[in-house]
C-alpha cells in the first residue's frame, strides 16, 4: 500500500513500550524499506535532552534490542529521521512550541501521526492540548492519534474518555491499541475459518461442544506490581486480548475485509455474549493469584510476596465460562483464562467436538482442533483412528500443521500496527463499540472480585491450573486443554 509522507510524534519516547517494541520496529521497518522516504519521528518526553543526546539514546534502545549488531547504513538514515521536543510538565509553552516545530515542512511532513505510549490518565489532556493549537484539525492533511491500551479502566471511563477525544476527533482519526490485532496468528484465525469449507460447517453449536482460549504466561509481574494490583488479570488481559481471540473465533463472516465489516462482525458477536450472572458468579468465574514456587528450575516468590501486602484479592489467574446468544452459538460454553506464572506460556484455541453418535470399539475420545497462537503458530487436528491389532480400539492421532515456515517473513505485532497507521488501515485496532462491549462484560466480575475480601485461592508459581478452576466446567469430563496434554 502507498504510504503518505507522515510525521510520527511520539509521547513517552523514552518509555519502556518505546524502547523495547516501537524503537526496534520503525528500525526494521526501515531496513525493510517500508518507511516512506522522508517520513519523520519527533519524540516527546519530559526532559530537556539535546537532539545529539535522544540519537544517543536511540542507539542504546538499538543495541539493547539487537546485540548482535544492525545495519549501520540503516541506522544512518534511520537516526536523520529523529528529532526531539521537550514537553516539561509545568510548561505552558510546550504544545505551542511543538506546532511551531512542526510547522518547518522541510522536515516534517504535514500528515501527522501521534503515539500516546504514556499513562492512560494523560490521554485526555494531550489531545485537549493538541486540538487547543489546532494539531488535530484534518484539511489537505491527516491527523491520527493512536491510544495504547487500557482504554478505560471500566466502562465508565472509557465513556469519559471516549466523549472527551471525540470533541476534536473522528472516530476515523482515533487509533485504539490491541496489540494482539497486530499479531499474524491472530489476523490468520479468519482466514483459516473462511478459507476452509471443511471447517466452517462444523463450526457451530450441532457440532461443537465447547471452546478454550487460554493465555498463559510463565512470567510473573515483574516489576509493574503497582500497575497490576491497581488492573488484575481480568483488566489486563481478559478485557482485551482474550476478548478479541474469542471474537474473531466466534464472529460470523465479514461482507469483506474492510475495516468497517470486520469491526462490525467482531462488535455483533462481542454483543451478543451473555452478561455473567453476579448472583451466579462462582460457577461462572474463577480466580487466584500465584504463590512461591519453581519455574525454569528457578525459585520465584509469590504475587502477595513481591507485592509486600497480604491483604490484596487482585487476581494473576481468571478464567470465565461465557455464551453467546446467537444461533451459531446457543448453548457452547466458552471457557477463557488468562494466568502468570503457570507451568506453560501458550495462547491457543483448543475447541472439543462433540461425541460422535456411536461409540465404536475402546477408547474413542472426543476430536480436538488447536489453534496455537503462541509461541507456536500452528493448527492441529487430533482423529481417532483404530490401533492396529486384533482389538476394536482406538486412539488420538494428531494432523499437525505449522503456520509459520522456513523463510517466511517475521514482522512484530507493533511493526504490523504502526504501518498500518500509516497506511490509514484500522482494520485491526478497535472500535469504541468493541472497547465498550469488553467493559461491559468484564466490569460486573471485577466489581464483585473487588468487594469479596476472602482470601483467594493460590497456585504454586510454575504449576497446572489450580484443581479448584474446575467448577466453571458445564460437564464432569470437561478439563483445561495443555499444548502438552498433561492428562
Ligand atoms: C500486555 C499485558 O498487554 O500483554 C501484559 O499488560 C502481558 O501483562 C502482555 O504480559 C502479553 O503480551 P505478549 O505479546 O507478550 O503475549
Amino acid at each position: 500500500k502507498v504510504i503518505d509522507p507522515c510525521t510520527l510524534v511520539l509521547f513517552g519516547a523514552s518509555g519502556n513500550l518505546s524502547r523495547i517494541k516501537l524503537m526496534p520496529g520503525l528500525f526494521r521497518l526501515d531496513q525493510a524499506g517500508r518507511l516512506p522516504e522522508n517520513m519523520a519521528i519527533l519524540s516527546v518526553g519530559r526532559g530537556q535532552v539535546s537532539r545529539e543526546d535522544w540519537l544517543a539514546d536511540i542507539k542504546s534502545m538499538l543495541d539493547a534490542k539487537f546485540p548482535k549488531g544492525y545495519d549501520q547504513a540503516v541506522f544512518k538514515r534511520f537516526i536523520e529521521r529523529h528529532h526531539y521536543h521537550a514537553n516539561p510538565p509545568d510548561d505552558a509553552t510546550s504544545f505551542t512550541r511543538m506546532k511551531e516545530t512542526l510547522s518547518n515542512e522541510a522536515i516534517f511532513p504535514q500528515n501527522l501521526a501521534f503515539f500516546l505510549s504514556v499513562r492512560p490518565s494523560d490521554f485526555a489532556t494531550i489531545v485537549d492540548q493538541l486540538a487547543g493549537v489546532g494539531l488535530t484539525k484534518e484539511d489537505k492533511y491527516w491527523r491520527r492519534v493512536v491510544v495504547e491500551k487500557p482504554f478505560g479502566t471500566d466502562l465508565k471511563s472509557a465513556q469519559e474518555l471516549q466523549s472527551s477525544i471525540t470533541k476534536h476527533l473522528k472516530e476515523s482519526q482515533v487509533y485504539r491499541i490491541d496489540h494482539y490485532l497486530g499479531k499474524s496468528a491472530l489476523q490468520n484465525i479468519m482466514l483459516q475459518r473462511f478459507a476452509n469449507t471443511i471447517l466452517e460447517p462444523l463450526w457451530n453449536n450441532q457440532y461443537i461442544d465447547h471452546v478454550q482460549i487460554t493465555n498463559t504466561e510463565q512470567l510473573g509481574v515483574g516489576e509493574r506490581t503497582q500497575f497490576y494490583d491497581a488492573t488484575g488479570a481480568l483488566r489486563d488481559m481478559i478485557q482485551s486480548h482474550v476478548l478479541q481471540t474469542l471474537a474473531l473465533t466466534a464472529m460470523e463472516q465479514p461482507a469483506s475485509l474492510s475495516p468497517d465489516d470486520v469491526r462490525a462482525e467482531k462488535i455483533k458477536v462481542l454483543e451478543a455474549i451473555r452478561p455473567i450472572p453476579v448472583d451466579q458468579l462462582e460457577k461462572n468465574a474463577f480466580r487466584a493469584q500465584y504463590s512461591a514456587g519453581e519455574v525454569k528450575g528457578e525459585q520465584v516468590p509469590g504475587y502477595l510476596e513481591e507485592l509486600g501486602d497480604s491483604s490484596s484479592v487482585v487476581e494473576t489467574y481468571a478464567a470465565l465460562k461465557l455464551f453467546i446468544d446467537n444461533p451459531r452459538w446457543q448453548g457452547v460454553p466458552f471457557y477463557i483464562r488468562t494466568a502468570k506464572r503457570l507451568h506453560e506460556a501458550d495462547t491457543r484455541i483448543a475447541i472439543r467436538f462433540k461425541k460422535a453418535p456411536l461409540q465404536l470399539g475402546k477408547g474413542q475420545e472426543q476430536n480436538w482442533l488447536i489453534i496455537g497462537i503462541q509461541p507456536r503458530e500452528c493448527i492441529k487436528l487430533e482423529i481417532q483412528s483404530k490401533i492396529p491389532g486384533l482389538d476394536v480400539a482406538t486412539r488420538s492421532i494428531e494432523l499437525d500443521g505449522a503456520n509459520r515456515q522456513e523463510g517466511d517473513e517475521t514482522i512484530d505485532a507493533y511493526e504490523a500496527l504502526l504501518l498500518n497507521l500509516m497506511e490509514g488501515d484500522n482494520s485491526h485496532y478497535l472500535h469504541i463499540s468493541e472497547v465498550e462491549a469488553q467493559w461491559r462484560l468484564v466490569d460486573p466480575v471485577i466489581e464483585a472480585w473487588s468487594k469479596d475480601r476472602n482470601p483467594v485461592h493460590q497456585y504454586p508459581a510454575g504449576s497446572s491450573d489450580p484443581e479448584a478452576s474446575r467448577v466453571i466446567f458445564e460437564h464432569e469430563d470437561q478439563f483445561w486443554r495443555y499444548s502438552i496434554q498433561l492428562g
